[in-house]
């Protein structure tokens, strides 16, 4: 298994921390970061400058057909490439976010998406973050973590990360409403897999959060080598 490299899920809601300990998991073991997030913010915005309207399902799927996501590695985070364009920046502005959540409930683009998620991580050696990889997009992978935090230490994270953008309660009460978007929608909400290592991050430093899933990895590792 360690020739081939790893299938590493890491799933959570916003703001729990997932982008960074995947970024510093795959620096770790020289795996690929696919930031799944990423994706459905590139379609949000395509939808958004074209026209789309987020609740037609069908016309965003029949868009996510048309459309080529691709996530580059680069020293400082992935760029995220839409048809060719780095849109990289652009997809973080908070409506590409609100829209982000809104399209991501269709089953359609879903299908769209896990398909491309399935192709891209097919190989192993990867670190796939988002809300459904364990449940749905790789049910066997190699190891599944559940990165957790209360939602004001996660809404302050965000804010943190954002301050110019965001006052404090708008940080909190956006990403109540997209967690909720995403707890209750039908199609692969956001559980824990059964099979999943959770992990509460509200009182942890981001050194132990990493200590902790490094020693999950380290130890499913040494038990594949017997
Ligand atoms: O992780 P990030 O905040 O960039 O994701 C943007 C939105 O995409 C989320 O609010 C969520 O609704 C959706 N998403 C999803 N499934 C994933 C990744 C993201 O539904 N695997």
């Amino acid at each position: 298994m360690a020739e081939k490299g790893m299938i590493i899920a890491i799933d959570g809601p916003a703001g729990s921390g997932k982008s960074t300990v995947a970024a510093l998991l795959a620096r770790r073991y020289n795996y690929i970061n696919i930031e799944t997030g990423a994706m459905y913010r590139a379609l949000a915005w395509k939808a958004l400058e074209t026209g789309v309207p987020l609740d037609d399902e069908a016309a965003l799927a029949d868009l996510a057909g048309k459309s080529r996501i691709e996530l580059q590695a680069h020293p400082n985070g992935n760029r995220v490439l839409l048809d060719g364009n780095d849109v990289t920046e652009r997809i973080r502005r908070q409506d590409v976010t609100e829209a982000a959540s809104k399209v991501s409930v269709h089953p359609k683009v879903r299908a769209w998406m896990v398909q491309n998620q399935r192709e891209l991580g097919a190989a192993g050696g990867i670190v796939m973050e988002g809300r459904d990889i364990g449940t749905h997009v790789f049910p066997q992978a190699d190891i599944k973590i559940f990165l957790d935090a209360d939602p004001e230490v996660r809404g302050a994270r965000r804010f943190l990360q954002n301050p110019t953008t965001h006052l404090k309660e708008t940080a909190a009460a956006d990403l109540r409403e997209r967690d909720h978007r995403d707890r209750t929608r039908a199609n692969s909400p956001l559980v824990p897999a059964p099979d999943a290592v959770i992990i509460d991050s509200t009182h942890m430093t981001l050194d132990q959060v990493m200590d902790n899933i490094v020693e999950v990895i380290e130890a499913r590792r040494n038990a594949a080598q017997k």
